[in-house]
């Protein structure tokens, strides 16, 4: 029996589906917490019955009560609003930091030794709003985003060149917002460049709709994508929890780093049993540095909108 514990905060969608691939991932007993009793109870119930069938026998709780949460080795944080048609991710911040704040006093109070990986939107703002409220050590608080992101524009980039997604590999940089910045210079086919298989006209247009990758699901469901982001969510817990050294696109706390000056934002990192273990400090050409830059003004904006909120 895997004696790791993983709380997952909010079993709407993106909670569920994280609850779901934790299972099947043998990651550790899970928690998923609610405000909605019945939601939580529901869904756990759902998930256990469902392990005979795949394959998982983990042990799964729904609950509205946090003492369930204690000694949890990670939170991962999926309440707040999702984004409607024609709703900004910016447009949830006031609800979602008010969410985020009362959530990370339940960590701080329940499991206070827990990495946290949050997922709620806007992404950067709200890993801020983590670490504010928490205190916990930079490297124990990230973001899940640029795996997200960084998995859109793969399958994009498949789908325009007929290959295989698992063939393609990309780095994505910046905040979780229509100014990410995906980097073709640090991105192949097996090791092909992209830069050489791709003109660049299609590469903007496929730079573009990753942009717009979470409004496009929105447009056609009327609610957020819940899947890719669980998967994104589950594979940095799982590089903690297995300690796998990963190399993982996500929001994470940069100082020196990219002269960030001390935010939380987007870059590649080393994920391991330490948390953020390492950024990934890579030459961006100038073009590539101004749009990190513009990405990172958005976000460092969006940051100081929530020390005003507290
Ligand atoms: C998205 C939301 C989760 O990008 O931000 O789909």
């Amino acid at each position: 029996m895997n004696s790791r514990k993983i709380t997952v905060v909010g079993a709407g969608n993106v909670g569920a589906a994280t609850a779901h691939l934790a299972a099947l991932e043998n990651l550790g007993e899970i928690v998923l917490i609610d405000i909605v009793e019945g939601i939580a109870k529901g869904k756990a119930l759902d998930l256990s019955e469902a392990g005979p069938v795949s394959g998982y026998d983990v042990k799964i709780t729904g609950t509205t009560d946090w003492s369930v949460t204690a000694g949890s080795d990670i939170v991962i944080i999926t309440s707040g609003l999702p984004r409607k048609p024609g709703m900004s991710r910016d447009d949830l911040l006031a609800k979602n930091t008010e969410i985020v704040k009362s959530v990370s006093e339940q960590i701080v109070k329940h499991c206070p030794d827990a990495y946290i990986i949050v997922v709620c939107n806007p992404l950067d703002a709200m890993v801020y709003a983590t670490s504010k409220v928490t205190g916990f050590a930079k490297n124990k608080i990230m973001g899940m985003a640029g795996e997200l992101d960084r998995a859109r524009f793969c399958y994009f980039v498949a789908s325009e060149l007929g290959v295989s997604s698992l063939n393609v590999q990309a780095i994505l940089m910046g905040g979780h917002g229509d100014d990410m910045v995906p980097l073709p210079r640090y991105s192949s086919v097996n090791g092909a460049p992209l830069t050489e298989l791709i003109d660049p006209a299609r590469l903007d247009g496929i730079i573009e709709r990753t942009r717009k990758g979470g409004i496009e699901v929105v447009n056609l469901l009327g609610y957020s994508a819940y899947y890719a982001p669980a998967a994104g969510a589950v594979k940095m817990a799982k590089a903690i929890l297995q300690d796998s050294k990963s190399l993982i696109c996500c929001c994470a706390y940069c100082d020196s780093e990219y002269s960030a000056g001390g935010y939380f934002v987007g870059v590649p990192a080393i994920l391991g049993n330490g948390g953020v273990e390492k950024i990934v400090t890579l030459d961006l050409n100038e073009s590539e540095a101004a749009l990190f830059k513009t990405s990172l003004d958005h976000v460092k904006s969006l940051t100081e909108k929530i020390d005003s909120l507290f």
